[in-house]
């Protein structure tokens, strides 16, 4: 790993060094807005050196008016800001049982920033989709060949024309208040809220305007739920909005309490709704969840609709012991996070309940 990206990576741990990806430890999880220096980073190929100075963006395809647009086009059209959260889907994985390949994250492909950019349909807007457009395509300058790939491609992924058109759906030029870090997509990345990350492409090059569902790489092979017997040739269910889900940012595994009261923290979020409640529960080490009572938490401000909701819950250590503290959250929707998330080949939306164990020791 080069000098200037061990730098970049000092308050995570690496999982690849090239392509970079590192996630953030539990403890990055107690603010609301978490700070770049502690929000994950997921490359599929080398980070991209970009000069913003001739840097441009392409919309083009099923429009009725293609349009190249540089930085300082984009600077002076309105721009929106959001607190938003992005999760890796492939976040949570180690979880999966029995193991899948791919990167091994356990819970730190999740972080909530604040995005500013231009929201995107007023770009689309100008160039005019026409009435055949169903899809939009985003492509990255970032270039490679991935296991499975049979020639290089870019990265790319699309979403619905009424996702891209979504009033929230940003062309981010900052993060936390300041321009995109590099490793974060500078100069511009697409901001998709309330789906997973890989929706949200960095060191955006290309918009394209397309007509039929699209089949690249990433799309069919990637960010795809493969079930335990589907057959080769099907199409398999695409990796969109988030699953329901929690952590718990204190206590961390293993730690050692004494008996008392403590206060239990985290973080939840869903893609699909505002999150509704959060449970806890903290019973004696057991895999079972029969019989566990649950406790709602206190859900904390601030809140906002793509940010994760920060919850409270103060529980009693009664006695020594060996304890698992578990969270559960529920959406508006009424998903909940199941005791075991469905497993699938890939390791995607892994949601399964977080449970952390922890031994409460006698006051001295
Ligand atoms: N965009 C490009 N161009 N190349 C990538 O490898 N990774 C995607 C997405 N956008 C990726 C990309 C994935 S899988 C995720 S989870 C997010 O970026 C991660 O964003 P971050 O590195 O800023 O946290």
């Amino acid at each position: 790993m080069s000098g200037s990206a061990t730098h970049i990576v000092d308050e995570l741990a690496v999982l690849s060094a090239e392509p970079l990806c590192a996630q953030a430890p539990l403890t990055a999880f107690d603010t609301w807005v978490t700070p770049t220096s502690r929000f994950f980073i997921r490359n599929h190929f080398a980070i991209p050196d970009l000069d913003v100075a001739v840097w441009r963006v392409n919309i083009e395809g099923q429009v009725e008016r293609p349009l190249s647009l540089g930085y300082e086009d984009l600077k002076r059209l309105p721009s929106k800001e959001l607190v938003c959260l992005l999760e890796c889907a492939g976040n949570s994985r180690t979880t999966a049982i029995p193991p899948v390949e791919g990167l091994l994250w356990e819970h730190g492909g999740v972080g909530t920033a604040r995005w500013k950019g231009v929201p995107l349909h007023l770009v689309l807007e100008q160039a005019s989709p026409k009435a055949s457009a169903r899809e939009v395509l985003f492509e990255g300058v970032d270039r490679g060949t991935e296991p499975g790939q049979s020639e290089p491609s870019s990265y790319s992924m699309s979403v619905s024309l009424e996702k891209a058109l979504h009033p929230d759906t940003l062309l981010a030029l900052e993060m936390n208040g300041e321009p995109l870090p590099r490793v974060h997509g500078y100069p511009v990345r697409v901001i998709i809220p309330g789906w997973y990350g890989m929706a949200s492409v960095k060191w955006l090059s290309r918009i394209q305007v397309i007509d039929h569902a699209f089949q690249g790489h990433f799309r069919v092979h990637s960010y795809v739920f493969i079930r335990e017997g589907d057959e080769f040739h099907t199409a398999k269910e695409p990796v969109t909005s988030m699953l329901v889900k929690s952590l718990i940012t204190w206590p961390s595994r293993g730690q050692v309490v004494p008996v008392g009261e403590h206060v239990v923290r985290g973080v939840a979020w869903s893609g699909r709704a505002p999150v509704a409640k959060v449970e806890v529960s903290t019973c004696e080490v057991s895999s079972e969840l029969e019989g566990t009572t649950w406790h709602s938490a206190t859900l904390l401000e601030p809140t906002s609709t793509y940010a994760w909701q920060r919850w409270e819950s103060l529980c009693q250590a009664a006695r020594p012991g060996y304890y698992v503290v578990r969270a559960r959250a529920t959406d508006a929707q009424g998903n909940t996070q199941p005791a075991q998330a469905e497993w699938n080949f890939r390791g995607v939306g892994i949601n399964s309940i977080h449970a952390v164990p922890l031994e409460v020791r006698p006051t001295q």
